[in-house]
């Protein structure tokens, strides 16, 4: 393992993937990091669907491309969607709050560990918020209805250049107390 803020720092939206294909072992380690991730009550709010079979993968990318976005897209290895599911919450909770309460968060750190788990193995990610959800669930065979947490692309950048960050200044977003 990498040091981890030097994995922070190293993990970065890919937009310009190379063609090769992303072996299974890999996306699997992706998902297993995302399994491991918190949520709340341990509730685990999320399923996944790997999409790394050559037929499939480029009509899910046509879904991350409305509007002609997200070009690059049409190199991607393959694809993790982070689907939203029922939280197991402890009954005592269930009367407190609504059962989905912590699950758009769950689902963003249970993101984000997929992400890093895929810099920590070389691979590139980025996350696609803008697609098309209904082409998207048919192609998935998924309700129409079905929420979807996150679309994530992967594969191997084609550039080893590591951008500088552009973030908030600590100062500005924190507070000590
Ligand atoms: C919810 C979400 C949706 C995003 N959607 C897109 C997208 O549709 N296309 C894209 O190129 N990047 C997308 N991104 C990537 C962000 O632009 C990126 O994370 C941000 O600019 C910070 O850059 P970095 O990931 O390289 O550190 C998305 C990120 C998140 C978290």
């Amino acid at each position: 393992m990498k040091d981890f803020m030097e994995l922070c720092l190293n993990r970065q939206s890919c937009r310009n993937f190379t063609p090769r294909p992303v072996e299974r072992e890999k996306l699997v380690r992706c998902v297993e990091a995302g399994r491991l991730a918190p949520s709340g009550c341990n509730g685990q709010p999320w399923s996944f669907v790997v999409v790394d079979n050559p037929k499939v993968v480029p009509e899910v990318a046509k879904c991350g491309q409305p509007l002609d976005s997200n070009g690059f897209l049409a190199n991607a290895g393959a694809f993790i969607i982070v689907l939203e599911e029922h939280a197991v919450l402890m009954p005592r909770l269930r009367t407190m709050l609504d059962s989905q309460f912590f699950a758009k968060g769950d689902i963003g750190a249970a993101t984000v560990c997929v992400c890093l788990e895929a810099a920590d193995q070389g691979l590139g990610t980025c996350i696609i918020g803008l697609y098309d959800r209904e082409n998207l669930s048919r192609l998935l065979g998924l309700p129409l209805e079905k929420q979807f947490g996150a679309l994530i692309a992967v594969g191997y950048p084609a550039e080893e250049t590591i951008r500088p960050k552009t973030r908030k200044p600590l100062e500005e977003i924190v507070k000590y107390i």
